[in-house]
């Protein structure tokens, strides 16, 4: 017998049709009530959007209860300027305060990234944070080093950078390192997504964050390296990003490329 998946609130229901037309797998017909059909509870991505768009509270999801969904707060919705100028001003940070980031705040900063979109809601994303500077230290050598070996053609990129051991992690106190399983097929993208949120979580928390592309490289070429990082078996590093409290803080907002739009 198919297992349940909603229980409506009768009381509630108004039989608007909202879960069934924002459930991405067409999964709720509405019969008298709305329900699903036989294969529901199998194929529900347990993405929460029938539990979350119903604005009467009418239906509880067994993969993801209504108790579970957090109250949208109107109130702390930021003005259309403010979030503009907010993605505008974020920067990647390279000169770094001695200072250490306190575990709450980074865990603060990967809790924000829970809520990135993933393929079918997967959520497959697992992070490694480095924060022993011995390793920090370890591999800004190991992949210094891998870089001089493997990639020539950057050398002369470097040559100008104020301190040299530091031109693969800048002296960051961290490093975040987001890893999915190494056949899971939509991992770079996935990664790619949870790091913007990190980077703007981290900014909304006064840190400042750069990708470590060239760490990232090293790490995905060099067993050495992630098997310094930890990488379990089977699993791959996608991205990463230096983490720590800026040392300056910018006064303007260099200006990017206009948009290439083609209009069809
Ligand atoms: C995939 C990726 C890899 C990157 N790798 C590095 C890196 O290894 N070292 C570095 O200093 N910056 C790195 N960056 C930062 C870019 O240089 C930076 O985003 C770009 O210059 C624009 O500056 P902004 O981020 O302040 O807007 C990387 C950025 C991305 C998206």
């Amino acid at each position: 017998m198919a297992r349940t998946l909603l229980d409506i609130d009768q009381s509630k229901c108004r039989k608007d049709g909202i879960c069934s037309a924002v459930c991405p797998r067409g999964l709720i017909s509405l019969q008298e009530f709305p329900e699903t059909c036989e294969e529901g509870y199998e194929l529900c991505l347990a993405c929460g959007h029938c539990v979350a768009a119903c604005p009467h509270g009418a239906l509880s999801n067994r993969k993801l209860p209504q108790g579970q969904s957090l109250p949208l707060r109107q109130d702390l919705q930021p003005s259309t300027d403010s979030v503009v100028q907010f993605l505008r001003s974020r920067r990647s940070i390279r000169t770094f305060k001695e200072k250490a980031v306190p575990r709450d705040t980074t865990e603060k900063i990967l809790d924000c990234a829970r809520w990135a979109p993933s393929a079918s809601n997967s959520q497959p994303v697992s992070w490694i944070v480095v924060e022993k500077p011995e390793l920090m230290k370890r591999l800004e050598e190991l992949a210094a080093q891998w870089l001089k070996d493997e990639m020539p053609g950057y050398a002369r990129f470097f040559t100008h950078v104020p301190n040299q051991g530091e031109i693969i992690l800048r002296g960051a106190p961290n490093l975040i390192v987001a890893l999915t399983a190494a056949q899971y097929p939509w991992g770079d993208t996935d990664c790619a997504i949870a790091l913007s949120y990190v980077e703007l979580a981290a900014k909304a928390n006064g840190l400042g964050t750069c990708w470590a592309g060239l760490l990232t490289r090293a790490a995905q070429a060099n067993r050495t390296i992630s098997e310094s990082l930890g990488v379990p078996e089977g699993f791959k590093v996608h991205g990463a990003l230096m983490l720590g409290y800026p040392l300056y803080s910018y006064a303007r907002i260099p200006t990017r490329n206009e948009a290439t739009i083609k209009w069809e």
